[in-house]
């Protein structure tokens, strides 16, 4: 059963709600004038950014990527491949990357890097969750939900395998579940 799989809630439901709401007063104040391009890294974000985007009241358009960086277990690869672009030319524009969790920094600091090439006014990244120790790549989120617990966590969009993406909360799995 989906809840009984997990050891410990590290953030609510009412928690996470105040937090985003939080952070989208934030991106609204920011981004006033600006009328950004969201970006959303799918699947991770969807829970997220859906959340978000009903707290920022401002013009901006919603885009989606689809990256792959992990294989099936708890670490990374290293490999980067863009597996669903976006369907808009950014040159000139603001660009929100908007992720669930910035770890190792290797996925995000890549697809920055490839934005980046199309000569957009600006990238900023915001991360629900961050997790700063892990980090191998050169790069730091603007905005940020959370730091991290020390520990592999699952739910609002955050999965282990394919799976836990639809818990309310976020939390973090028995260590009999990984086995
Ligand atoms: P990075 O390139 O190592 O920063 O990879 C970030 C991606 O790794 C995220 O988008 C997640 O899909 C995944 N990830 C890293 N840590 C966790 C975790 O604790 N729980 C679930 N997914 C994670
Ligand atoms: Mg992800």
């Amino acid at each position: 059963m989906l809840h009984n799989d997990i050891q410990k809630i590290y953030f609510t439901e009412e928690q996470i709600r105040e937090r985003v709401a939080e952070m989208g007063k934030v991106l609204t104040e920011e981004y006033a004038d600006k009328h950004p391009l969201m970006v959303g890294v799918l699947k991770g974000c969807f829970v997220f950014m859906a959340d978000l985007m009903r707290e920022v009241n401002i013009l901006c358009d919603i885009d989606f990527m689809i990256v792959s960086s992990y294989g099936s277990g708890t670490t990374t690869t290293g490999a980067v491949k863009i597996l669903k672009d976006l369907n808009q030319d950014i040159e000139g524009r603001h660009i929100v990357i908007i992720e669930d969790i910035l770890d190792s920094g290797v996925t995000l600091s890549y697809l920055k890097q490839y934005l980046s090439m199309r000569k957009p006014a600006s990238i900023k990244i915001c991360t629900l969750m961050d997790k700063p120790t892990r980090r191998k790549a050169d790069i730091k989120a603007d905005y940020v939900g959370y730091i991290c617990p020390d520990d592999f966590i699952v739910g609002y969009g955050l999965d282990y395998d394919e799976k836990y993406r639809n818990l309310p909360y976020i939390g973090g799995l028995k260590p009999e579940v990984y086995s």
